[in-house]
């Protein structure tokens, strides 16, 4: 069972040194078992648009709490592939099987654009995620510990357009942990942002992926961000898995390491190779 950090109202205790810096209570993190993540397992998995049969037969198995990341040529079918396990699309053959029949909210996707309500604030575009949980009593509050969890815990009365790209993307995390997925899928959540904001957020996803335990799947471009944050690099070809790299590092990783540039220069040789007859 992963151990997973959350924030939680914690008594009041008295501080003796004057030097060390207390979290307002409520905002105290305790350690809490939650819903670990769910494993996947995709068989045989075919999709086709009309003529164009885009996934030929993806065999896959994800055990929970796992960080895969997709690579693969524009148009090569990474997107669709998110889209069928989120339920989003139905497959043209194939099947793709939870290990417990999941909740509606348990797996969420993230897209590269925040796609924020600009007429609700902040907090209101988080409690969006929680689907029919809105109306619970505690929507808001949870909500608010999303906002704490993603750096914004003073943003939530703010509208979307007074932020700035890397917030946005930030509220849009809030929206897709707030209704605590066991599944988390991101496409190229990180695409439109600048290189330090991108770090950044990157740190972001992969502490959030750690306190919560979920299963994570990111569709991304970038290779350098693939080796940095999976366990495990997929790369998908011609409507299949071509290679499944084992990213065997101890976290945190430093950015820039030998090890990380070997694998992600082994990474991009094979995309490469891949795509010389399409150039
Ligand atoms: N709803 C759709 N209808 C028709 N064709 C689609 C649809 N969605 C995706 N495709 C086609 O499937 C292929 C793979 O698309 P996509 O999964 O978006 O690729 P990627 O995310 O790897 O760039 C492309 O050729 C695209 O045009
Ligand atoms: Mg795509």
């Amino acid at each position: 069972m992963q151990e997973a950090l959350r924030f939680q109202p914690v008594d009041a205790e008295p501080v003796d040194h004057a030097d060390i810096v207390v979290k307002p209570r409520h905002l105290r993190r305790v350690t809490e078992s939650v819903a670990r993540g769910l494993a996947l397992t995709i068989r045989g998995l075919r999709k086709a648009f009309g003529d164009n049969e885009v996934l030929r037969g993806i065999d896959l198995h994800i055990p929970s709490g796992q960080f895969v990341a997709i690579v693969g040529r524009s148009g090569c079918g990474k997107s669709t592939l998110l889209r069928l396990i989120a339920g989003l699309e139905a497959p043209t053959a194939g099947s793709i099987a939870f290990d417990e029949e999941p909740r509606a909210q348990d797996v969420r996707v993230m897209f590269q654009e925040p796609r924020l309500l600009p007429w609700a604030r902040v907090l209101s575009n988080v409690e969006v995620g929680l689907g029919r949980e809105r109306a619970s009593a505690d929507a808001q509050a949870r909500a608010e510990r999303a906002l704490v969890e993603v750096g914004l815990g003073d943003k939530r009365a703010q509208w979307p357009s007074v932020l700035s790209g890397g917030q946005k993307q930030r509220v849009a995390l809030a929206r897709a942990l707030v209704s605590q997925p066991r599944v988390l899928a991101f496409d190229e959540p990180l695409g439109a942002l600048d290189a330090l904001t991108r770090i950044s957020m990157q740190q972001l996803l992969e502490r959030v992926w750690r306190d919560q335990g979920f299963t994570a799947i990111l569709v991304t471009h970038d290779v350098a961000e693939a080796v940095a944050l999976a366990d495990r690099v997929l790369v998908i070809e011609d409507g299949r898995i071509a290679e499944d790299v084992t990213i065997d590092l101890p976290r945190p990783r430093r950015r820039g390491s030998a090890e990380l540039a070997a694998l992600e220069g082994e990474i991009l040789k094979h995309l490469l190779e891949g795509s010389e007859d399409t150039l």
